[in-house]
């Protein structure tokens, strides 16, 4: 099973892409947690997507393709694999169909989390993020059982860089304008799902849930 998460900056995507790696044994791939694991271990890497990733900008095309389809191509994402924000550009989106197409394959769904702007940028201000493994709680709807520690390894939480209101403004601006033609794009392909991103995770993990299962 091959699925793609779209969706605003905030949206959940990772939160869902998280629990639906855990029920189908398949591998989360997050570009955005691929850019901050280079950022905190210094790569050359790293120090490229940073100059964009602050600004909340998106991260060149050639760059991101790169990763991610040398990412698709190890073993274990043979069964599948749930992709969290990518592609995140139309041309993203064409290189990935032609790798598919080439092995005769395609993406299964797409997954739209759907959140107006406005609940957006309250998420991010209380999201904080574990940058060792990549978990993500909210300071009131998702807590952790130890304030300021992952649940999962024991490093401290912080509030992401760009997660700042001014620079959340701007991954909103960038995102309606440069992401959500996606939506046009994997809806003519048949395979785009819309679920209610307001609702609590796990009502939306129902909702993927249900269309995963239908
Ligand atoms: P990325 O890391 O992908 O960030 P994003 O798309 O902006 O999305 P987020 O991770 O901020 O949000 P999310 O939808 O995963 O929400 P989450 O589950 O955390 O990318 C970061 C940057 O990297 C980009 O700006 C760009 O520069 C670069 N980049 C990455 N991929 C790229 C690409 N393909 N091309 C070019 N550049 C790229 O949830 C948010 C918060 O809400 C959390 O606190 C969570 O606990 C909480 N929450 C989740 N679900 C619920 C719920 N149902 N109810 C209440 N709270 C909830
Ligand atoms: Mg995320």
């Amino acid at each position: 099973m091959k699925i793609i998460m779209l969706g605003a900056p905030g949206a959940g995507k990772g939160t869902q892409a998280k629990m639906i790696a855990a029920k189908y044994a398949i591998p989360h791939i997050s570009t955005g947690d691929i850019f901050r694991a280079n950022i905190k271990n210094g790569t050359e890497l790293g120090m490229e997507a940073k100059k964009y990733m602050d600004q909340g900008l998106l991260v060149p095309d050639e760059l991101t393709v790169r990763i991610l389809l040398d990412r698709v191509a190890q073993a274990d994402c043979a069964g599948g694999y749930v992709l969290d924000g990518f592609p995140r550009t139309i041309p993203q989106a064409q290189v990935l169909d032609e790798a598919l197409g080439k092995l005769g394959d395609s993406i299964d769904y797409a997954i739209d989390v759907n959140v107006p702007d406005e609940n957006i940028v309250k998420r991010m201000s209380g999201r904080r993020a574990c940058l060792t493994c990549g978990a993500t709680y909210h300071v009131e709807h998702i807590p952790p059982k130890k304030e300021g520690i992952c649940d999962n390894c024991g490093s401290p939480l912080v509030l992401r860089d760009d997660d700042k209101p001014e620079t959340v403004l701007n991954r909103l601006k960038v995102y309606h304008d440069q992401t959500q033609p996606l939506i046009d794009f994997y809806s003519a392909k048949g395979v785009l799902r819309t679920v209610d991103g307001t609702q609590g995770m796990d009502d939306v993990f129902a909702s993927i849930v249900a269309i995963l299962e239908k």
